[in-house]
């Protein structure tokens, strides 16, 4: 049901708008002012504002800079006066979808509303299109390290052969995995990743392998595992040096012969998959303290590829910076930030522990939190500080929600956000709906809806 929200002074509008907007099934807000209707849009998504230009205590001219700037999926139709029509048209140029002159023609009223709502939905299938296909980055970096792993995905993208990608937190083990996919004759197979630190270890058989009916308590039908759901394609094992021993040995069973059998089941399963394993731990060691198969090793590492870390090719930073800086830009029609000389010279220099991931979520917080065009050396520290502080608190960008539709992910954050709040404010009601600007009702309805567990 699509959300228009009613901006304006004259309680008669406001009546006889929201009488015909019900009556065509909209669901109707109104607010008396731009004050009152931001404080609206802060608490419910609309996907439509009629918007009166003429306003007490905020002209409506700046209401509307202010939902451009901050609810882009929102669409302003401008509400004008005989008076002011020049004030329509620059609306119009500040990103109003149109405008409705008074007196008002209520059957043009419900043409725009209509209008305006298209132009939302087929903006938020487009941003979803594109984010479906262009979700990954490319492989970015010029400094010889980066030259060198390119060079190795050239060369082995095209045979079978298995590959061990080696490097720290966020540093592109993921991101090379899946071009190599694409750049081998699987391509139009599927690519299948499988995090084996996070499954546990009970479970994890079951997960590569699959299970037949009944296998086990839970075991309700039959399920196929990763290495047959990765038939014809490239099975990704990642964090591979945190599975246990036991699952290592089976692991290597499957990858040598490709025949593996489900849980419970009899019939061997033979597949068609490259293998493709990548880990941040020093599998040298691990190999030395006992704690992975140093034959699982020689079989998985085929082909080594050594991620550098990203202080080790500080030359490369400028260029990816770049790449995340117009990434996140807000919209296209503002500039790219640009960085303060002694600001860029901090960033060059810092240690980056968490690597491009870490670099990546900065770019996206600069993008989000600061105002500033030329971002100073101050702000710099700040959201570095923010990032890669020990306060235990994981950054953590947007990747995790863009397999999801927009309400999963919303609803997804909305929840995390809830019980991070509730936690800041020790579970106080009325002191986290105030920090997060809602109302305590709204809050109550939202710890009932996610079913939030508060203990005292
Ligand atoms: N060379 C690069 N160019 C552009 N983007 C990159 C590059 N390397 C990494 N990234 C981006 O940084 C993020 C982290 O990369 P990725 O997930 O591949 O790292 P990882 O090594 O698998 O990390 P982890 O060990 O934490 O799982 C991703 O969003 C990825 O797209
Ligand atoms: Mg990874």
């Amino acid at each position: 049901m699509s959300r228009v929200l009613i901006v304006d002074d004259e309680d008669g509008i406001r009546d006889i708008l929201r009488d015909i907007l019900q009556d065509e099934q909209y669901t109707v807000f109104s607010a008396a002012d731009g004050i009152e209707g931001l404080d609206v849009l802060r608490h419910h998504p609309i996907d439509v504002v009629l918007l009166d230009v003429w306003l007490p205590r905020m002209g409506g001219i700046d209401v509307l800079k202010e939902i451009k700037a901050n609810y882009t999926d929102t669409e302003v139709v401008i509400i004008s006066g005989h008076g002011n029509i020049d004030l329509a048209v620059k609306a119009v140029k500040l990103g109003a979808f149109d405008f409705l002159e008074k007196p008002l023609s209520l059957e043009k009223v419900l043409t725009v509303v209509k209008n305006a709502l298209q132009i939302e939905t087929l903006k938020k299938e487009n941003r979803r299109l594109r984010n479906s296909m262009v979700h990954e980055d490319e492989i970015l970096g010029e400094t010889p390290p980066m030259q060198k792993v390119r060079t190795l995905i050239g060369q082995s993208a095209g045979s079978d052969s298995r590959i061990l990608i080696l490097g720290d937190n966020g540093t592109g083990k993921e991101l090379v995995a899946r071009e190599i996919h694409r750049k081998s004759r699987r391509a139009a197979g599927p690519f299948v990743e499988v995090n084996c630190a996070a499954i546990p270890d009970a479970l994890i058989e079951s997960e590569l392998f699959g299970h037949e009916k009944g296998a086990f308590t839970g075991a309700v039908s039959r399920r196929k595992g990763k290495f047959e759901l990765a038939d014809g394609g490239t099975l990704f094992l990642d964090e591979i040096a945190d599975m246990s021993l036991s699952a290592q040995a089976k692991v290597l069973r499957a990858v040598q012969e490709m025949t593996f059998e489900r849980i419970g089941g009899e019939d061997s399963i033979t597949v068609d998959v490259r293998v493709i394993a990548a880990t941040n731990k020093d599998i040298q060691a691990e190999i030395k303290a006992g704690r992975f198969r140093e034959d699982l090793f020689f079989r998985l590492n085929v082909i080594p590829i050594q991620m550098p870390a990203l202080r080790e090719r500080a030359a490369d930073l400028p260029l990816l910076l770049a790449y995340f800086m117009e990434k996140f830009r807000p919209s296209a029609d503002v500039p790219v930030k640009r960085f303060a000389d002694d600001a860029m010279a901090f960033l060059t220099e810092f240690s980056w522990p968490g690597n491009v991931r870490e670099l990546k979520n900065f770019a996206e917080r600069i993008n989000i939190m600061s105002d500033e065009e030329v971002v100073s050396l101050e702000t710099v520290r700040y959201y570095l500080g923010e990032v890669t502080g020990d306060s235990g608190y994981e950054p953590s960008g947007i990747d995790e929600f863009l397999d999801m539709g927009l309400s999963e992910a919303r609803e997804n954050f909305e929840r995390r956000f809830l019980v991070r709040k509730l936690a800041e404010n020790e579970n106080n009601i009325s002191r986290t709906a105030q920090d997060m600007g809602i109302y305590p009702s709204n809050l109550h309805a939202k710890i009932k809806k996610y079913g939030i567990e508060i203990e005292r």
